[in-house]
């Protein structure tokens, strides 16, 4: 449980009252009451009021904002305030400015604009930590510390610079060892001395933000710049930690956010928080693909919603209004998915500076009478009424799909084969395919112990890192599935390739030697022939982007390609390899292909969908204590019918005993509670 004091899914947001006058507060209050929030993320972006100069500080008015808040029943997320620095410190200390991937100094603006190796931002950061932990240490409104916001970006200044080399010394010993894993011996990099190592950015070996001439040293740029946000994080944590043990901190996390590893990241924070802003456009399957990478960072924990819209953003090009009943079906995918908290940016509209378009449960006229307001109220009604019922429950997935991050900068830096490959698309196509059919998927990183499950799925698995090809292997041989994609298994983890044919390390466990790579035009394919049916697949499909030319060591090869000259060689193979089997695809397939492949696949392993359901609609589970709590949710616009098959329960949100067949209205949901033996 996130902090067992509320021992409910909390539910409010971010509350920014030092953008008003005092009475504005006390309306503010009554206003959270009746929306039934009981939960504030306060003092974000206060730092420059916090500490209006070097020598002082000045906490009174967030003295006087908890206690409020807490008379009223409403506990505080706690924020940090260190998201953006104050305008004294940037005209005192310029090392706080950073220097941007063009290699401009930033002057003062913006948010998030701090340098993570500068020495005067990490002092004062630290600092507003542990006057703020000694502070409130013992106030009993604290339920989570909020570390910053929204870490993000990168910085390219001298200080990074001199710290990225004390980085690489930690982390190769020699100059030697670095040469070699950097394969400086090209185009006459070798370093003869650390100063000579500069930050790749356009100034030095980029002609893009994602290309590179030196795949290497991009990579290490890119952790390095991970780990020094992360070290920011740290300094920060250990001084809430020294006096509020006891108190989970987490700092918000963006999703698929390239910049930071969030993987390496979790393992330093209690609890996983994140910020989901789908636009109307954005396939829902993404935002819960999002959800569920956001809950495998912490190995299946509950994670936080921290921040979503009630009605509209004001930074996408188009920001339309969530639909009637969107915002509420939009809270509970990420409940469905792990979140144990529903909050909002924010909880009252600002009036000035550039979020003043973006929702707010309270909106500019200041009153209740709002339909957004109206809609929150309920939610906030609906939240009270489920009480600690889901908290903390699990999501039973058997399938795992591999993300992760190094591989992702690693495939993304690559100069070739193509320019198309989106690392994250291709997962998200995998996971789609599950997804539609409402398979439970876990998204896991390369550390996650694969034993819990009985399925993994690797797209791209470009980069392997040391000692993963060995888990794999012992993954399969003792019975499970693995299925990987085209250019996997080609590199190492300085993106050195694996000699002696693709797919690398691999290449026993998947039974294939991968010749070539033929990259395809946009408006080109290929042809996916089965040899032998695939559960309904049968006859051909399409592919596209990439196509490696292949040859069986010992699979089976269970597609060919169609076309070119290539056609007969295989696509889709199939290798017997200890208890289990090891899949390879060769190319990007279509969607219904990929469907009707991890389909059976899964059905292979005795992986049952939870339920078939009309399209668009999404059916999800959690389970605790011997009890599913089965999720059914409906994206269209119009009312559905969902059969239930054999399922018994309670619908908790119309309080009322369901099987057979339900209708689910426009936008609507259920959550269906049953005893687990009931399937
Ligand atoms: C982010 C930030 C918030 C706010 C919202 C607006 O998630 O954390 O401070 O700017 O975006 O959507
Ligand atoms: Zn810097």
């Amino acid at each position: 449980m996130i902090n067992p004091k509320l021992s409910k899914i909390f539910y409010g947001g971010d509350y920014n009252p030092e953008q008003w006058e005092k009475p504005v507060w006390d309306e503010d209050v009554r206003l959270f009451k009746l929306a039934n929030i009981d939960i504030a993320t306060v003092n974000v972006f206060s730092w420059a009021l916090n500490q209006p100069n070097e020598d002082t500080y000045n906490f009174e008015w967030l003295d006087e904002v908890i206690d409020k808040l807490y008379k009223n029943g409403i506990y505080v997320c706690l924020a940090t305030s260190t998201g953006a620095h104050p305008a004294w410190m940037a005209t005192r200390y310029p090392d706080i400015l950073r220097v941007d991937f063009e290699g401009r100094k930033r002057k003062f603006g913006g948010r998030h604009n701090s340098c993570p190796n500068s020495p005067t931002y990490r002092k004062y950061a630290r600092l507003m930590a542990q006057k703020l932990a000694e502070r409130y240490k013992n106030h009993p409104a604290v339920l989570v510390w909020h570390i910053s916001n929204e870490f993000g970006g990168a910085c390219y200044c001298d200080n990074c610079a001199a710290a990225f080399r004390e980085w690489l010394k930690n982390r190769y010993g020699t100059l030697d060892a670095l040469n070699a894993a950097w394969y400086t011996s090209f185009w006459g990099h070798t370093f003869y001395d650390w100063d000579e190592i500069v930050p790749p950015n356009i100034l030095s070996e980029h002609f893009a933000q994602y290309r590179t001439n030196f795949q290497s040293i991009s990579l290490d740029y890119a952790r390095f710049n991970s780990d020094s946000m992360l070290a920011c994080y740290q300094l920060e944590y250990d001084e809430l930690k020294k006096q509020t043990p006891d108190v989970p901190v987490t700092t918000n996390l963006m999703g698929t956010y390239k910049p930071l590893d969030y993987f390496k990241w979790a393992k330093q924070m209690d609890v996983v928080s994140w910020d989901n802003y789908p636009s109307a456009t954005t396939p829902v399957s993404f935002t819960a693909m999002r959800h569920d990478l956001m809950r495998g960072l912490k190995d299946g924990q509950p994670f936080m919603l921290m921040e979503q819209t009630p009605s509209q953003q004001n930074w996408q090009p188009y920001n339309s209004l969530k639909r009637p009943g969107v915002m509420k079906l939009w809270s509970y995918q990420a409940v469905a998915r792990g979140a144990d908290t529903v909050m909002f940016f924010q909880l009252r509209r600002s009036r000035g500076a550039c979020e003043k378009y973006h929702g707010a449960v309270i909106e500019h006229v200041g009153h209740e009478n709002t339909r957004v307001f109206r809609e929150s109220a309920d939610l906030g009604a609906e939240l009270n009424r489920l009480g600690d019922r889901l908290l903390d429950s699990r999501v039973p997935a058997k399938v795992g799909i591999v993300f992760d991050w190094d591989n992702w900068w690693a495939v993304e830096n690559s100069s070739g084969p193509t320019v198309a490959l989106n690392y994250v698309d291709e997962v998200h196509k995998y996971y789609q395919a599950f997804y539609d059919q409402n398979i439970l998927v876990d998204i896991i990183g390369v550390d996650t112990d694969l034993t819990k499950y009985d399925l993994v799925i690797a797209p791209v698995l470009y980069m392997v890192k040391p000692g993963y090809a060995k888990r794999l292997e012992e993954f399969v041989e003792q019975g499970g599935t693995f299925l990987t994609t085209f250019f996997s298994g080609i590199v190492n983890e300085t993106d050195l390739v694996t000699l002696g044919g693709y797919p690398g390390e691999l290449r026993s466990l998947l039974g294939i030697w991968v010749e070539e790579i033929d990259a395809l035009f946009p408006d080109q394919e290929n042809r996916i022939v089965l040899k032998e049916k695939v559960g309904d697949l049968a006859g051909d499909y399409s592919c596209n982007l990439l196509c490696d030319l292949l040859h069986s060591e010992g699979a089976e090869v269970v597609a060919e390609y169609g076309e070119d000259f290539y056609a007969g060689m295989p696509v889709v193979t199939r290798h017997n390899f200890g208890k289990g089997q090891a899949w390879y695809v060769a190319s990007s397939p279509d969607a219904a292909f990929l469907k009707g492949l991890v389909g059976q696949i899964a059905a292979d392993k005795g992986i049952k969908p939870l339920l078939k359901t009309p399209p668009g609609v999404e059916a999800m589970a959690r389970t605790k204590n011997g009890e599913t709590f089965l999720f059914l949710m409906n994206h269209n616009r119009q009312p559905q019918t969902v059969d239930l098959g054999i399922i018994q329960g309670t619908d908790l949100l119309a309080d009322e005993a369901v099987s057979g067949s339900v209708e689910i209205g426009a936008s609507g949901l259920r959550i269906i509670a049953y005893p687990n033996t009931n399937t």
